[in-house]
């Protein structure tokens, strides 16, 4: 790869730890639905769009409904999940993320986010990251799910750089297949023992440097 040319973000898990916020909106769903729904449940809906990670929670209920009860069971989620994120601030970006946003600045590199969210403009706004991001690929923009590599791609058509230049940092199994299948260098983040198929692996990104990523 030589020197990377452009990085690419996920959002939830890789910026900002939204999970727990997702996580108690799916819960208290499942609770007025009549069951119960874990930590380790919430792990499937990692990197997962909005109606995937319904459906993945109807399943484990072991509820069968129509599409309209579904869009207005997500769209109650959502309403919930977006009260709690109205409540963040910068003290909830992740630890090396404003480090590593600020050598990239020095350096000159471009970097863009590709998240699965549709609420991602409303969290980087809160976290007072939306100006410092050179380009938004999001949940509202992209029409396949990952493991499709259409967001990140996307990101590296909107920067103008080779998708082969760019690297892609993720936290979720689906994210890094997507980010390989755009041809990218992949850096899984968090739990390399749950992680697969990454070409490098960090807890956060404390312990990314861009000195890292020049191979
Ligand atoms: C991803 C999260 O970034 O966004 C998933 O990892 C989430 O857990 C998905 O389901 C969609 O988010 P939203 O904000 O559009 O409901
Ligand atoms: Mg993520």
């Amino acid at each position: 790869m030589g020197e990377p040319k452009a990085i690419l973000f996920d959002l939830d898990g890789v910026i900002v730890d939204t999970a727990k916020h997702h996580f108690i909106a799916w819960r208290a769903l499942a609770a007025e639905l009549g069951f119960e729904f874990t930590e380790a449940d919430n792990e499937r809906l990692k990197g997962v769009s909005r109606m995937d990670s319904l459906n993945i929670l109807l399943e484990i209920g072991g509820i069968n409904i129509s599409e309209e009860k579904k869009k207005a069971l997500a769209a109650k989620k959502n309403e919930q999940y977006v009260k709690a994120i109205q409540q963040m601030d910068r003290s909830e970006i992740l630890p090396g993320v404003e480090r590593f946003l600020t050598e990239l600045k020095e350096k000159g590199v471009p970097f863009a986010l590709g998240s699965a969210s549709k609420n991602a403009p409303l969290i980087l706004k809160q976290i007072d990251l939306y100006d410092t991001f050179d380009a938004i690929v999001d949940g509202n923009v992209i029409s396949k799910a990952k493991p499709d590599p259409e967001v990140f791609l996307k990101g590296a058509e909107l920067l103008k750089i080779d998708p082969k230049d760019c690297v892609v940092f993720e936290d979720a199994q689906a994210g890094i297949e997507a980010g390989k299948h755009a041809g990218m260098y992949v850096v899984g983040v968090g739990d390399a023992d749950i992680l697969t198929g990454a070409d490098d692996y960090i807890q956060d990104l404390s312990d990314m440097h861009f000195s890292r990523l020049v191979k």
